[in-house]
């Protein structure tokens, strides 16, 4: 089969690679040939962040994409997050190693009902977490990611009427932080919604020295626990300079890999989701579907690649922009 038929067909390339191919060695070299770059989120699996050039949070990932004068970005991450890089490098070549790596938040939000919810709201400023689709951007005025959500809605004047989509519990903690009412949109994160409440309880009681640092896309029981709120990177850098050293992590447990480089003396507990999973903590469905053999191949056909239609694309640059303007020092 055809790649491009793989591709429609699968999400991905699924020819086999031979047996004997080395693959970090055929990543690195394959990289060099092509000047490309690999991006990755702190969720994927630790041996993919070690391939990557850059591993970071959402804001730092499109802060990269922006400024990269490769001629490939190699995205390690999910759908939205490819989005965001070719509507900021549309000259870009940007491929995803699997196009089946979604993201419940970006799903939650289907353009057609966001823009009749817009229209019941004429007179509110869109705000959308990065965590959504081209097309949501296109309706969006400012863009914000979970480290610059209440800076963004801060710098508004306080009359100024705020929609605020789609993560409901991002939402309400930014209300919480700036005292702020915003018209949310019901979408959430399925797998910090999932982080159980009563077994961190547990779990804190049998820890009483340990930190709890949460992400805001944490229900509001979880985030009232927290010692400390924040993106990825400011929880990485939070567990860093801390002196404490024992700490609850309620996040994707992808972030471990990099804490565990950075502070390998201290004791770092996963926050456990509600069922039973195979790791007693919280995995992304959709950033796991990212994987070495999948990034070869990515690399090596730039296939499956991602693409935005101009007209979506210039409007969402509008908003992904003001973002990154409002996130300057
Ligand atoms: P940050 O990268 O902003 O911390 O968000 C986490 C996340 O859920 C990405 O999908
Ligand atoms: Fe989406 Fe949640 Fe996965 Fe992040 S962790 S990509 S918000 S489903």
């Amino acid at each position: 089969m055809e790649i491009l038929e793989q591709v429609s067909k699968y999400g991905f390339v699924t020819d086999p690679i031979g047996k004997n191919v080395d693959l970090v060695a055929e990543i690195q070299r394959l990289k060099k040939e092509k000047n490309a770059v690999i991006l990755a989120h702190y969720y994927v699996d630790a041996d993919i962040q070690d391939l990557a050039d850059y591993v970071g949070d959402s804001l730092g990932l499109s802060q990269q994409a922006a400024a990269t004068t490769a001629d490939m970005i190699v995205f390690c991450g999910v759908h939205f997050m490819g989005e965001t890089a070719k509507i900021l490098s549309p000259s870009k070549k940007v491929v995803l190693p699997d196009l089946n790596a979604g993201c419940s938040l970006a799903d939650s939000a289907p353009a057609d009902k966001f823009a009749d919810f817009k229209a019941q709201h004429p007179d509110h400023l869109v705000i959308s977490y990065i965590n959504c689709s081209a097309e949501i951007k296109a309706l969006t005025d400012i863009v914000c990611t979970s480290s610059n959500a209440v800076k963004i809605v801060d710098a508004l004047p306080k009359d100024q009427k705020i929609i605020f989509a789609p993560d409901a519990n991002l939402g309400r903690y930014v209300a919480h932080k700036t005292g702020r009412e915003l018209v949310l949109w019901d979408g959430a994160c399925i797998v910090h919604v999932d982080i159980s409440e009563a077994k961190l309880r547990a779990l804190r009681t049998n820890h009483p020295e340990a930190k709890l640092v949460a992400h805001p896309e944490c229900k509001a029981d979880v985030l009232i626990q927290a010692d400390f709120v924040g993106s990825t990177t400011a929880i990485l850098q939070y567990v860093i300079e801390s002196p404490e050293q024992e700490f609850i992590v309620a996040t994707e447990a992808g972030i471990l890999h990099k804490m565990k480089q950075a502070v390998p003396h201290k004791k770092l507990i996963p926050a456990p989701a509600i069922e039973n999973n195979t790791c007693a903590c919280s995995e992304c469905p959709y950033m796991k579907m990212n994987t070495v053999e999948k990034l070869y191949k990515a690399l090596l056909h730039e296939q499956p690649e991602i693409t935005v239609p101009e007209d979506i694309r210039l409007k969402a640059y509008q908003s992904v922009n003001r973002m990154l303007e409002m996130s300057k020092a």
